[in-house]
């Protein structure tokens, strides 16, 4: 149990870099009074331009690996299965830590960049599973909300369907815990999301466009 909060906390810590508000500030702006209000690589893109979007992005998602590597190196005498699971804590507290920063009041972003990290350092077949599903969704509709519930539900399918194939080398409460961890961690982006999600239902979400339009 101490392992697990330890790397929840390891990672919640990491996730404090807020990549776009430090980018907004440098610019002059809080980037959560701004478009979407969101702490984020699309707002960042959407605000400040498509160098902003990419920072935001890289920063956002290599502090999450950063966490994994953290709890990887510091756990490393724990044996596979345990392992993997303490690699999902940290990255789960590192999305926390993302969305809920207590020095900016608690309010973050949605944590999706943040996930990538997870997933590229947790297993990248999830990783490319999810990259297919978002892209997608996204250049279909143009939507990024949607692109990242999408990705996220096959983050959640692909982890159960590997897991039951035997691919990862984990006891069965081990396994479960992972499970347990992957859904909550996809409730908490829905939850995230709700705003984005009533308006993809009422058909005026934001739209990304990445070329400008003619
Ligand atoms: O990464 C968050 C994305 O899914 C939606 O962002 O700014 O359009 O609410 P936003």
């Amino acid at each position: 149990m101490l392992a697990r909060v330890i790397c929840l906390a390891i990672g919640y810590v990491c996730g404090l870099f807020q990549t776009a508000y430090i980018y907004g500030k440098k610019n002059g702006i809080d980037i959560r009074e701004h478009g979407s209000g969101n702490a984020g690589s699309t707002n960042a893109l959407r605000t400040l331009g498509k160098k902003a979007g990419a920072l935001t992005l890289l920063g956002d998602c290599l502090k999450c690996v950063v966490a994994i590597l953290i709890a990887k190196l510091l756990f490393a005498s724990h044996q596979g299965n345990d392992l993997l699971l303490l690699e999902l804590y940290a990255g789960a507290g590192c999305v926390l830590g993302h969305n809920f920063p207590f020095y900016l009041k608690f309010k973050g972003g949605k944590g999706i960049a943040a996930s990538v990290g997870l997933l590229l350092a947790f297993d990248w077949r999830l990783f490319l599973i999810c990259a297919v599903l978002f892209f997608g969704a996204f250049f279909l509709t143009h939507y990024v909300s949607l692109g990242s519930l999408l990705a996220y539900f096959g983050f959640v399918v692909a982890l159960i369907i590997f897991g039951q194939m035997g691919t990862y080398d984990c006891t069965q409460p081990a396994l479960y815990e992972m499970y347990g961890v992957a859904v909550v961690l996809m409730l908490l982006a829905y939850w995230r999301h709700r705003q984005n999600i009533v308006r993809l239902i009422h058909g005026n979400e934001n739209k990304i466009f990445l070329r400008k339009k003619r």
